[in-house]
């Protein structure tokens, strides 16, 4: 009943959702990375698409979990300097956009052309790592009138409440509508088809909380936008 309820109602707006993980290159075999599958980013891009939307879904190193489907563009990413770029493309055009992707805080300042060697590096290795530019920053400082950007976080918390506590300082901080927050930890928060978000906006009032498999957070979340798009308008 919720799914025909839903049935369309995305039609006619334009939606950009990152996901995945980026990964830093440090030689031409290696690499730093970090443990986000993108299923939650890609189950978005799918429901938008099912609810009429056109979505283009900047995909991280979702060989495997990206499922083609109708609707969707895929245009496929490998750094956070890629992601950055290709998500400031496609972002003037964008109704709403989902920043799901695990985006790498560092990037490792001189990348070497040769495989690195243990004897050039005996005994332990110093890699120098710069900070990259935060991608929803910048989105967030050239948002059109109308654009709704959406922005996530996997915290390492005690409680719920230090959840939402985190939730709530880094959407104000990040100047986002909303953001979706998830615990994460060693055993927890990754590689599931599971998810439970709280979800907040930019005065850090609750707009949702929702658990289930990550089609059923997807959707909810997918309600929040609407919701936050009809008090922007209305
Ligand atoms: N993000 C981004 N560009 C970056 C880092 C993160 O656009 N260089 C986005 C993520 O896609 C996510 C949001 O910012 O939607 C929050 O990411 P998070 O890592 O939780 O926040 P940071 O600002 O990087 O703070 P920290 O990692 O120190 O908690
Ligand atoms: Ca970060």
């Amino acid at each position: 009943l919720a799914l025909v309820a839903r049935s369309g109602d995305l039609e006619g707006l334009a939606v950009v959702v990152s996901a995945g993980g980026t990964r830093e290159p440090i030689d031409p075999v290696r690499f730093l990375g970090n443990r986000s599958s993108g299923r939650q980013g890609v189950a978005i891009a799918h429901a938008a698409a099912e609810r009429g939307a056109r979505v283009t879904l900047v995909a991280a190193h979702l060989d495997g979990v990206v499922r083609p489907g109708p609707g969707i563009e895929v245009v496929g990413v490998g750094t956070a300097d890629e992601l950055g770029r290709a998500m400031d493309a496609a972002a003037p055009d964008a109704d709403v956009i989902v920043m799901a992707a695990a985006v790498a805080d560092y990037s490792v300042a001189s990348v070497s052309d040769t495989k690195l060697r243990k004897q050039d590096s005996p005994g332990a290795l110093t890699l120098e790592l710069r900070e990259n530019r935060d991608v929803v920053a910048g989105l967030v400082a050239n948002r059109r009138a109308g654009q709704t950007i959406v922005a996530f976080a996997a915290e390492t918390v005690g409680s719920d409440g230090e959840l939402l506590d985190r939730a709530r300082a880094k959407a104000a901080r990040k100047g986002v509508d909303l953001l979706a927050a998830n615990a994460v930890g060693w055993t927890q928060g990754f590689e599931s088809t599971q998810n439970a978000l709280v979800i907040v906006d930019r005065d850090g009032t609750v707009a949702a909380e929702v658990a289930g498999s990550k089609d059923d957070t997807a959707h909810a979340l997918l309600d929040a936008v609407l919701a936050a798009r009809a008090g922007q308008t209305g």
